[in-house]
């Protein structure tokens, strides 16, 4: 038996709860930005995903208007870094709602670092920052989708194992789930995509 919701059945907010829940995990994108004046801002969003390949392009959304996005709309830049497992309660807390100016970098003491192309600062301990110069903002309903054309990657070269990639397990990255839950890595496992031209069904799947 399935429990069927049509969105009209719940409130608007228990319904993105249900998506919330359902949408999981989800990676954070820790987007620093700056205002008009200078000042630092930083806050998690886990609405974060690639948004094309190339160019590179990520995309975050933000649910209404907050700081983050007025400050890209003002500086047309931002980064996204990288929140580890030993981020979680850092993260967290520049979650909090504080007034515009009012900086996460020093309200949480999270220590910047200049980004190379951009004016937004990354943070210094995260292991990887993107550096992004908005593309465009789409109005979704009540969110504004916020993509942005990766300028720089700057990854530490203590996550890469082979020095070709960087590796999952050494990265530890920080996932959201529903409600007050986070997640991190759990099993990860190895898989090659199958050649059409090999293709001879799924083990244990019958075939006519
Ligand atoms: C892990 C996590 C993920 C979040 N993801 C989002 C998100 O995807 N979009 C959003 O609008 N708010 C999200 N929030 C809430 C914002 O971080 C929060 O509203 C923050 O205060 C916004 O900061 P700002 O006003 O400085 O931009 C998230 C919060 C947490 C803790």
């Amino acid at each position: 038996m399935r429990i069927e919701t049509e969105p009209d059945q719940l409130s608007s907010i228990d319904f993105y709860r249900l998506l919330t829940n359902l949408v999981i995990p989800r990676p954070i994108a820790w987007v620093s930005t700056v205002d008009e004046q200078g000042r630092t801002n930083l806050a998690p969003h886990s609405f974060f995903t690639v948004a094309s390949a190339n160019p590179p392009i990520v995309q975050f959304t933000s649910v209404g208007r907050k700081d983050t996005l007025r400050n890209i709309e003002q500086t047309g830049q931002f980064t996204v870094c990288l929140a580890t497992r030993h981020h979680l309660e850092a993260v967290n807390a520049t979650a909090t709602e504080f007034e515009a100016g009012r900086s996460e970098f020093t309200e949480v003491g999270i220590q910047p670092e200049p980004s190379k192309l951009v004016a937004p600062p990354r943070v210094a301990d995260s292991p990887a920052a993107l550096e992004c110069e908005l593309e465009r903002i789409i109005e979704v309903g009540d969110s504004f989708l916020v993509l942005g054309k990766v300028v720089q990657a700057a990854v530490s070269d203590n996550v890469y194992n082979d020095q070709r990639r960087p590796d999952a397990q050494l990265l530890n990255p920080l996932a959201r789930l529903g409600g007050s839950q986070w997640s991190a890595l759990g099993d990860i496992v190895t898989i090659r995509r199958i050649p059409l031209d090999a293709w001879d069904g799924v083990e244990g799947t019958e075939r006519d």
